[in-house]
């Protein structure tokens, strides 16, 4: 009987040994792949200087998330500080000297915001530029000319710090970054007018693509810890969120809200600092555009 436990304890200790030294050889095996060159020829786009398109960047910066991680001065803070492990910093992005950003090429921000990939080739690990990636020439332009004008006030430099499993999980690709999910060679989208329109939604919708997935059939957001809930299924098929908004209003106002028809609070892993930003115009075509995509089973994102 004794030695029988002492077999099996043995057995555990190797496994877990095992185990241990694979996450260490897997998370290596990530931070080589962190350092990783991403080649990559990329367009300038032209670089407005108008008060129209500044103030298009500045929605756009304050409606699609940039604000919420990098602040809404552009001068960077914590996005995560678990207190375990998990600590992310999103640097400042204003034209402070200090900042990376002062030095960048006008093509340096479009590789970093379309592509997820530093002036040097490496590729960004948390920043989701998959949401990025089908900004149209103009509004990337908008952004940029409004980033260029903000005060140039210092800040902080990034700052990523990640816990071994979540490291093993990256070197075994399980959790991708944004440059190895971008399909680089795609275009960029053709504008739509902005308008109430199907249409105008599926290029709103683009914003929502990081964590609802592609097919926006929602499911678990890779990388993410372990306590944030599954996204929800926004197309019409198995256990779709979209029923319980039987109109525009309903929908539009949990948008702004974080609050469901029923009065319960939607996760605040939602970006709603962000989301209620969003103009009626976005919101109302998001909404029709959502309503027509093709049924999709729920988790299949
Ligand atoms: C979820 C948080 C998050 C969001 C949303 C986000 N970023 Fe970032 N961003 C980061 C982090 C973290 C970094 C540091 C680099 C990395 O990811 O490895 C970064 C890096 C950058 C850089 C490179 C700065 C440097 O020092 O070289 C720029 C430029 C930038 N972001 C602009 C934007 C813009 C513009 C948007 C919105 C369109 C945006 N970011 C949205 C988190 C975010
Ligand atoms: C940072 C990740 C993230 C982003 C970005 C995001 N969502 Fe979500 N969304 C979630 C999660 C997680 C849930 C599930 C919330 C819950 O179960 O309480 C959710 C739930 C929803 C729901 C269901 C609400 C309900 O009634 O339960 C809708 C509708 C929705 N999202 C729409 C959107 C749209 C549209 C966008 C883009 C404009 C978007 N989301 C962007 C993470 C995200």
């Amino acid at each position: 009987m004794r030695t029988w436990i002492i077999r099996i304890v043995f057995a555990l200790v190797a496994l877990l040994a095992c185990a241990a030294l694979g996450a260490v050889a897997l998370a290596s095996y990530g931070e080589r792949k962190a350092r990783r060159h991403v080649e990559l020829t990329v367009a300038a786009v032209a670089i407005p200087t108008e008060a129209t398109a500044i103030e298009r960047g500045r929605y756009l910066f304050r409606s699609r998330g940039c604000a919420d991680c990098h602040g809404i001065d552009g001068t960077g803070h914590d996005v995560v500080n678990d207190g375990k492990g998990l600590h992310v910093r999103a640097p400042a992005i204003t034209p402070h000297p200090d900042n990376a950003v002062a030095r960048y090429a006008d093509v340096d921000w479009v590789r970093t915001i379309r592509h997820g990939v530093a002036p040097g080739g490496r590729p960004l690990l948390i920043m989701p530029s998959e949401d990025y990636n089908r900004f149209t020439d103009a509004d990337v332009g908008a952004l940029i000319a409004y980033l260029r004008q903000l005060p140039p006030l210092p800040g902080a430099g990034a700052l990523i710090e990640l816990p071994l499993p979540v490291r093993a999980l990256y070197g075994a690709g399980v959790i991708r970054d944004a440059a190895a999910k971008i399909d680089h060679s795609r275009p960029p989208s053709v504008p739509v007018p902005e308008a109430v329109t199907p249409e105008h939604g599926a290029y709103v919708a683009n914003t929502c693509i990081g964590c609802h997935g592609a097919g926006l059939a929602g499911g678990r957001i890779p990388g993410a810890p372990p306590d944030w809930p599954a996204a929800a299924n926004l197309t019409p098929g198995s256990g779709s969120a979209m029923t319980t908004y039987a109109d525009v209003q309903a929908f539009v106002s949990m948008m702004r809200s974080g609050r469901r028809p029923d009065g319960s609070a939607v996760s605040p892993v939602m970006p709603f600092a962000a989301l209620k930003e969003m103009n009626d115009t976005d919101l109302q075509a998001l909404y029709l555009h959502l309503k027509r995509l093709p049924p999709r089973d729920g988790g299949t994102r």
